[in-house]
């Protein structure tokens, strides 16, 4: 069955043809596709299930409302017979966020696609693929460049996603944190060895709700050590552009005045997050309509 769980399942061939058809889709390309999905978030989100709903009514496809605080979820029922439910009734495909890392090996005897929008600490592959086409976009390539990827590390399922797709498309990515959030990467703990030749600052948001850490830090302390602040946004590149997978903390990971500077993409990768949704649910539901 055609899912998308993690990056690593994906061969360069492949994110680089759901990046064209995301191309198309932001240029007007009808989707090929029919089917009922349904998304089934069981923790918090804005952006991701935003647009995943707009790329599925873009689509032309059928979305069945699924509210995890009013299902039988509550009464004990298992994210698998949940999910079988579903299949029986005749669902095509489902877009799943849970806080269990992997959740998805439980699935695997399913029928219907499963695409992850975010396994606790695991992966977050659509926000990756949303992230290189934002880059693809910027640079027209990805091979060479020098990506710096600022904060949680360790908890944050954006930056496992994208250190992974980054590496296999050829780009150098370094990695900035305070050394308890290295998890397993190589890290730098000083921001200022790297801002004045990277190509992508990709700040991460602080995973408070993954961990009690984040309390050792005050928030001026943080901005101050690892933060983008205006006197570091002044020695990037010319070229050189910020991104950030939001929620955004003002403030913390980025002054408040770059949120939205001409630099920043972080809007941008928003905008461009529907149309490699679109792709992505192609990719997904293409032959089981
Ligand atoms: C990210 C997530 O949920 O992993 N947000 C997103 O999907 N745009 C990042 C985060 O929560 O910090």
């Amino acid at each position: 069955m055609p899912n998308l769980v993690a990056m690593n399942d994906l061969d360069n061939k492949t994110i680089m043809h759901l990046l064209e058809r995301a191309g198309e889709y932001q240029r007007g390309e009808r989707a090929p596709v029919a089917g009922t999905v349904v998304n089934l978030f069981f923790e918090p989100s804005t952006r991701t299930k935003m647009s995943f709903e707009m790329a599925e009514h873009k689509m032309g496809l059928t979305v069945l409302q699924f509210d995890t605080a009013f299902s039988s979820v509550l009464k004990g029922e298992t994210l698998y017979d949940t999910v079988k439910t579903l299949e029986a009734i005749g669902v095509s495909g489902v877009v799943i966020r849970h806080e269990e890392e992997e959740y998805y090996k439980e699935l695997e005897n399913c029928k219907l696609s499963v695409i992850n929008g975010g396994d606790g600490s695991g992966q977050h592959p659509t926000q990756s693929l949303l992230d290189l086409f934002t880059i693809y976009q910027e640079f027209g390539k990805i091979e060479g460049l020098h990506i710096t990827i600022v904060g949680d590390i360790a908890h944050s399922r954006v930056a496992k996603s994208n250190a992974a797709a980054l590496k296999m498309l050829g780009a150098h990515v370094s990695f900035v944190c305070p050394e308890v959030w290295s998890g397993d990467y190589e890290t730098s703990e000083n921001i200022d060895d790297y801002i004045e030749y990277t190509d992508v600052v990709m700040l991460l948001r602080v995973q408070h709700e993954r961990h009690a850490v984040s309390a050792l830090f005050s928030k001026a302390d943080y901005h101050k050590q690892f933060g983008l602040t205006e006197e570091r946004e002044r020695k990037m590149k010319p070229s050189a552009i910020i991104m950030h997978p939001a929620p955004i903390n003002r403030g913390v990971e980025i002054a408040d005045s770059l949120v939205e500077c001409e630099r920043s993409r972080i809007f941008k990768q928003m905008a461009n997050g529907v149309f490699v949704r679109m792709a992505v649910l192609e990719y997904a539901l293409k032959g089981r309509e």
